[in-house]
């Protein structure tokens, strides 16, 4: 099927009429063209061989990188400085119990992280009653040998298939877990473990088609407004919410990429602009609250940035520098054919290199 869009590299859409209007794809979330600023500067750090799934990453208080994997429930530890010495094994879940993947992961203390583990393969999908959270406590500065502290925070029984996760302060420390099925987000206090539903938003529920029941997949909260992706939907959206987290408004689709293509995580800066790992398009792109978005990495026939999974801002001195994640196109093979190992990259953006 072909699929006609337009190549110029910026969209431009008013907020007036997004909740009117039906919402613009996604310009050429793939194409080289390049209409605005150059493209920005992207390093392979690491490339996996094939058959490795990285999922999702997060910064440690060192700059140094964890990466989670799907295609195994292994956790790893990357330093950025260093990308000659190769991802070392920090944990892995297969000894905690019968986990065959890890997917979103983050931080909730400079040193210490959450992390979703579970039973997901391209093959049989997400499978229900399979996912449970663990933290994860890295040893001091000072014994970096040691091995860090794997401590399970809670099973979830019910969830169907637990996707991202994001750490969330008020009114107590807590972290949450969008599941992607079930198109819900769930509540788990790290202090005890408690399990309750925040959100129930039919923004996050799977449309038909692929990618398999998948709905709401990478979210982030910023001051008041709750950003997420939907793959299933195609759909890149807000959540007006209270600081508690609750919504208090309605969700608007900001931005519909034309099918194939669908957005998996992404990250957010404090003006609310986010960049978002566009999956099947191995791109990452650029998007603005008012629904302005630029392709900044990446293009649909290329390698350079394999069907990218997770984006998180590096802590360096060397300007915005993102880190991403990718599938290496274990999902969706570029081209159709072109599998190339998971990725770790480094993308300079706003003048970062
Ligand atoms: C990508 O490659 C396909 C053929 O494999 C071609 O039809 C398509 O036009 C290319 N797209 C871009 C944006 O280069
Ligand atoms: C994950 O689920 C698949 C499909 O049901 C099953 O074959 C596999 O043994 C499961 N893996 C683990 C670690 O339980
Ligand atoms: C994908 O197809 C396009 C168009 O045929 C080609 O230029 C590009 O090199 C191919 N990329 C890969 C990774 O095979």
């Amino acid at each position: 099927m072909h699929f006609a869009y337009n190549l110029s590299a910026v969209f431009k859409l008013s907020t007036l009429f997004i909740t009117s209007f039906t919402p613009p794809t996604l310009a050429s979330p793939v194409s080289s063209s390049n209409h605005g600023p150059s493209p920005s500067p992207v390093s392979l750090l690491h490339q996996f061989p094939p058959g490795v799934w990285a999922e999702n990453l997060a910064t440690t208080s060192t700059n140094s990188l964890l990466i989670s994997l799907m295609s195994s429930p292994d956790l790893l530890l990357f330093n950025p400085s260093t990308p000659s010495i190769p991802p070392t094994l920090l944990h892995s879940f297969a000894r905690n119990g019968p986990y065959a993947s890890l997917l979103g992961l983050a931080a909730t203390t400079p040193n210490s992280f959450a992390v979703v583990a579970g039973n997901y393969s391209f093959t049989a999908g997400a499978i229900p009653g399979t996912f449970a959270l663990f933290t994860i406590t890295l040893p001091p500065a000072s014994a970096p040998d040691q091995a860090p502290e794997i401590n399970l925070l809670a099973n979830l029984p019910d969830a169907a298939f637990i996707n991202g996760l994001i750490y969330h302060a008020f009114p107590s420390p807590a972290v949450l877990a969008g599941d992607s099925a079930l198109g819900t987000v769930t509540r788990v206090e790290l202090a005890t473990g408690a399990v309750s539903t925040l959100l129930e938003v039919d923004a996050f529920k799977p449309c038909a088609g692929p990618p398999r029941g998948e709905g709401i997949n990478g979210f982030h909260i910023q001051g008041q407004t709750l950003y997420f992706t939907n793959s299933g939907c195609r759909t890149f959206g807000t959540v007006p919410v209270s600081r508690d987290g609750r919504a208090v408004g309605e969700a608007r689709v900001v931005v519909r990429e034309p099918a194939p293509y669908f957005f998996d995580d992404f990250t957010v800066d404090e003006t609310g602009v986010a960049y978002v790992a566009v999956s099947n398009g191995n791109a990452v792109a650029r998007i603005t609250p008012d629904g302005e978005v630029r392709v900044v990495a990446g293009g649909v026939n290329s390698t350079e940035v394999a069907e990218p999974t997770g984006v998180v801002w590096g802590r360096g001195d060397e300007g915005r520098v993102l880190f991403v994640s990718t599938g290496g196109g274990l999902g969706d093979p570029v081209n159709g054919t072109t599998v190339v190992g998971a990725q770790v990259l480094r993308i300079g953006v706003e003048g970062g290199w």
